[in-house]
């Protein structure tokens, strides 16, 4: 058995305060369930040189296993740790594109990058194709998706990607960045923008964008789809066929004022209700063995009323310990927390 060290990327500690090392264990855990066959064990998290690190037990890691380790949101370096002395292992960024797409844009109630590619990992691990993790191009859908945070996340890791959001000024400003992005990092893409007509009536305003992160595979037509509508979510079928997504993917409206912005702007319901009428389109839009990964204010709601939305849905919600982890303090009026479930 060998004793693992894993650095915990500096900004999550600027993000989630006290609570970061406990959120990446949480995270390191499920994804030792769900893709490493158990093998992890007695995750610690300690200092070392004033440092935090979470250490681990777990048999040789080898290549697919590193991996698969890259992808947890707050990891910086991995280390083997022996009589106290730290050996690097060989661990690569699993990200396709610059990251930058997902740090440049700065808005106010703009989620957080790490905390969403944290949902969108468990999300994913939650989901019956947690195991094709290394290999597969999912399907990810965040349908109240502001100004792209987890649209970005999921294209870096080289998913299809779409996303619906109500307020027409964070889709044009989104379709706006993207574009720009793309041509300045000579991305080769085909984008289009351009409302959505039905039976004579706009119903919104669509951009799909195909797109490859290298020359070769854009040639070969190998591309990744990028998809965003200003729609209200529950017209989401409107625009997406049922069964079409691997996961959905979401930080729902906090229902109070983030910064100085209102983050209900747009709302026509209060948050749980527009969750009570949504949740039920997008159960819909997940495939069989998909999964929903939704974060949410629980000021605004308990966790159990929730769960009882998502439930009524018709989804199984997986309320394991190792699902009950992840709430976190966001500011005074905000606490977060994160639901994972599954269609069966
Ligand atoms: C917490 S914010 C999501 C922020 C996003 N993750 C980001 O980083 O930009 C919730 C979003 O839900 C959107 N929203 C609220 N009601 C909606 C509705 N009925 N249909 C679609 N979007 C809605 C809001 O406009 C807001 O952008």
């Amino acid at each position: 058995m060998n004793r693992y060290a894993l650095l915990v990327r500096p900004s999550a500690n600027r993000v989630y305060d006290s609570d970061a090392p406990r959120l990446a264990a949480a995270e390191l855990a499920l994804f030792g369930d769900a893709v490493l066959g158990g093998r992890i064990g007695d995750i610690e998290s300690v200092e070392l040189g004033g440092v935090p690190y979470l250490t681990f037990d777990c048999d040789r890691l080898d290549e697919q296993d590193l991996a698969v380790l890259s992808h947890l949101s707050a990891v910086f370096a991995l280390y083997e740790l022996e009589d106290g002395r730290l050996t690097p292992t060989a661990i690569t960024s699993p990200d396709r594109l610059p990251d930058d797409v997902i740090t440049i844009p700065k808005y106010r109630g703009k989620t957080n990058e790490q905390f969403t590619r944290l949902l969108l990992n468990v999300t994913l691990l939650s989901s019956a194709f947690a195991p094709e993790l290394l290999e597969r191009r999912f399907r990810v859908l965040d349908p109240l998706c502001g100004r792209g945070t987890t649209l970005n996340q999921a294209i870096v890791l080289g998913h299809d990607a779409s996303g619906i959001d109500l307020d027409e000024r964070d889709v044009d400003a989104y379709a706006a960045f993207i574009r720009r992005w793309m041509k300045d990092h000579r991305i080769k893409h085909r984008a289009e923008f351009a409302p959505v007509r039905r039976n004579h009536r706009t119903v919104g305003k669509r951009l799909q964008v195909s797109f490859a992160a290298t020359k070769e595979e854009f040639r070969a037509g190998d591309l990744q789809q990028l998809d965003v509508v200003a729609a209200d979510t529950v017209d989401a079928l409107e625009f997406h066929r049922p069964g079409s997504f691997d996961v959905i993917v979401t930080d729902a409206p906090y229902g109070v004022h983030h910064g100085s912005r209102t983050v209900t702007k747009g709302l026509r319901r209060d948050p749980m209700d527009l969750l009570r009428e949504a949740v039920p389109v997008w159960a819909q839009l997940l495939r069989a063995g998909g999964a929903l990964g939704m974060a949410w204010n629980t000021k605004v709601a308990g966790r159990d009323e929730a769960a009882d939305v998502i439930a009524a849905a018709g989804l199984e919600v997986l309320d394991d310990d190792a699902h009950r982890a992840f709430a976190h303090r966001v500011d005074a009026s905000i606490h977060r927390d994160v639901l994972v479930a599954r269609r069966t």
